[in-house]
């Protein structure tokens, strides 16, 4: 089959399944295109809250599909490619959390959603590069344990009065960026606004015209004047960039942006997954139970 083909096979089984596909904005173009929704972990999380499919067929990160299952526990959800992970999420582990929370008995816990379900199940609220700001001034604690991306916590430092205690990890693609490419692109495009993820390093950060998520950065693209911008964050953006600006002009920061575990699903992966309902993302129910609750946390914070 071509892709074209392909593509319409998706829909048609789409149907037939009564299943929605969701998207993150780091999934490749074919994948975007095919889907019913695309977003970033916020939107996703709240579309797989919503839905009334009987199936989910998350093209994303592990971590994005276990929360639509939680959030959505009566509903298959169905991550076509098994191996998809996230490092980042994998930096925090459910022992390291606990012996933290022990050493800041008086910090409120806040994650990032890029962290396993059983490790949200042991913290207060979760929160996404979206909303983080407003979560941890939304709480009464003075003190901040934040997890587990450094740079994001560092950022939010920046933003608040609170002491937050930051924990060592940090998204590998994100944090490739390295200064010599910001001064790279200055000289390149002189003027080109320069619009970068929290999860960036703090100098690429400090150096960048505009901070935000993913659907911060379509916006701030979808409104600047400017028509050339420069994206810090994986490329994957490009695609719906473009495809929304088509007048406009976009460069991405360092051609390092590529994370690997967004790219492994294809739209073979996702018509077999749709063929087969499988693999099936499954939270042990106790787990689910308490991390529902650190996702619903957040979800209400307005
Ligand atoms: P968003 O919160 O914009 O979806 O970003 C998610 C992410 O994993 C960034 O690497």
């Amino acid at each position: 089959m071509d892709k074209k083909e392909l593509a319409a096979e998706v829909q048609r089984l789409k149907k037939e399944k009564n299943a929605v596909i969701l998207a993150h904005n780091y999934q490749i173009g074919e994948v975007q295109d095919v889907a019913d929704y695309v977003g970033d972990s916020f939107g996703l999380a709240q579309k797989a809250a919503e839905s009334d499919a009987e199936v989910i067929i998350f093209c994303g990160v592990h971590f994005m599909a276990e929360s639509a299952k939680i959030l959505a526990p009566e509903k298959k959800v169905i991550l076509p490619v098994k191996e998809a992970g996230c490092p980042l999420a994998d930096m925090a582990e459910v022992e390291e959390v606990r012996a933290k929370k022990k050493e800041h008995p008086e910090a409120a816990v806040v994650a990032y959603v890029n962290t396993s379900a059983a490790v949200k199940a042991e913290i207060d609220v979760c929160c996404t590069s979206s909303n983080a700001v407003q979560v941890v001034e939304s709480l009464p604690q003075e003190e901040i344990l934040f997890l587990p991306d450094k740079n994001l916590g560092h950022y939010i430092s920046q933003k608040t009065d609170k002491k937050i205690i930051i924990w060592e990890g940090y998204c590998v693609t994100h944090h490739r960026v390295a200064p010599e490419e910001l001064d790279k692109v200055r000289e390149n495009h002189p003027g080109a606004p320069i619009a970068v993820h929290p999860e960036c390093p703090p100098e690429i950060v400090q150096g960048a015209d505009y901070v935000g998520g993913t659907s911060g950065i379509l916006k701030f693209s979808r409104e600047t004047a400017a028509q050339t911008v420069i994206i810090g964050t994986e490329m994957g953006m490009l695609h719906r960039l473009q495809k929304e600006n088509p007048e406009k002009t976009f460069f991405l920061l360092s051609p390092r942006l590529i994370c690997v575990n967004m790219k492994k699903t294809t739209l073979e992966k996702v018509l077999l997954s749709l063929q087969e309902l499988a693999p099936e993302i499954e939270v042990e129910e106790e787990i689910a139970r308490r991390a529902k609750q650190s996702l619903e946390r957040m979800l209400a914070i307005k």
